[in-house]
């Protein structure tokens, strides 16, 4: 991210949020942060303050520069606009143009792209009035992060959890830089190894930890590429910015490559995949028994010629250890 961008982040009611504003600034973004009346009852605009050094904007009426109006002078200088978390509520404001307090009517204003991460319980995030708003602002050019799956706030488990600080960060560089050379493309990546189950103890499998796979894979996200990573096993982390997809055995990569194939413009599979399964997976397992035992194995399908076959205008780059 260039280090003279401008970005107003607004809403900020958790800690996740404090997180994101702390990692936008040690990338070098001049950070503005705008709360509503409502996130101030969750975290103090304190906390906003010193991470961001520059003041917090809660109240529409509370105006410090008497050469600016405060609200319209922050949309005109926002290169982007990050609502992190939004509320149910927010976003039916803004889809219905309310504009009621510091935040909504700055946002009313704003003419620079929006991010909005949504957070909220699983069933308000499901509700048709939350869908419809979201698809409303969708259809204005709103940018949306996806909320994750997992425990919620309100002790539910389910989709609702804001994205994380690392893919929000992502998204925003990709919304600031949308002209990078692989802007618009989708990259397909295999990474790690597979795993073929022998019992539900034993295995087998090649050695990779994934690192390769993975720096393509950021790679490819840092030139503009909207990125698929299919990740077997690893020992590494894998990068942030991008859909993962996890997979053990070599038909499940199989089977998450050829679902993502047909609208990926390049693929490159770099995961280390067995060759051979066992014919069949013991449900228990296998106790010790004589001096040897033998497995019998069966080949896997071959991904990359599999691909070969079905490929159109796609790029494809296959690797072999040799
Ligand atoms: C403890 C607590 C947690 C809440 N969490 C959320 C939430 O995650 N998402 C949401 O949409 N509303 C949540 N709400 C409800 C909002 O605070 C409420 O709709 C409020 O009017 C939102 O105002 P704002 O959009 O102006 O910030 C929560 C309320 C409480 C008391």
């Amino acid at each position: 991210m260039r280090d003279d961008r401008r970005i107003l982040f607004v809403k900020c009611i958790n800690f996740k949020a404090a997180d994101l504003c702390s990692k936008l600034i040690r990338l070098g973004a001049e950070v503005h942060v705008m709360m509503t009346a409502s996130a101030v009852k969750f975290i103090s605009p304190l906390t906003f303050q010193a991470l961001s050094k520059q003041p917090v904007k809660v109240d529409t009426f509370d105006e410090q520069d008497a050469s600016v109006i405060a609200h319209i002078d922050l949309a005109d200088r926002a290169d982007v606009v990050v609502i992190a978390p939004a509320t149910a509520n927010l976003i039916g404001k803004m889809a219905h143009g309310l504009a009621d307090d510091m935040l909504s009517t700055t946002l009313l204003a704003a003419t620079s792209p929006v991010l909005v991460a949504p957070a909220m319980n699983v069933h308000m995030y499901d509700h048709p009035a939350v869908r419809h708003n979201m698809k409303l602002l969708e259809e204005r050019g709103v940018r949306f992060i996806d909320p994750g799956v997992g425990q919620l706030a309100c002790g539910y488990v389910g989709k609702g959890r804001m994205a994380e600080p690392e893919d929000i960060v992502e998204a925003i560089r990709s919304m600031l830089e949308p002209n990078l050379p692989l802007s618009g493309k989708k990259v397909l990546v295999t990474a790690g190894s597979t795993q073929e189950r022998i019992d539900p103890v034993r295995y087998i499998g090649n050695d990779a930890s994934g690192k390769t796979g993975f720096a393509i894979a950021q790679a490819a996200r840092d030139l503009g590429a909207e990125v698929v990573l299919v990740s077997g096993p690893s020992t590494a982390e894998p990068p942030a910015g991008m859909e993962l997809i996890r997979v053990m055995s070599a038909q499940d990569m199989f089977d998450a490559v050829l679902a993502e194939f047909a609208d990926s413009d390049i693929i490159i599979k770099s995961a280390a995949v067995a060759d051979y399964r066992p014919v069949e997976t013991a449900k228990q397992k296998i106790k010790k028994q004589g001096d040897t035992l033998t497995l019998k194995l069966v080949k896997n399908p071959d991904i990359l010629q599999t691909l070969g076959e079905r490929k159109t205008n796609q790029f494809l780059v296959g690797f072999a250890a040799e």
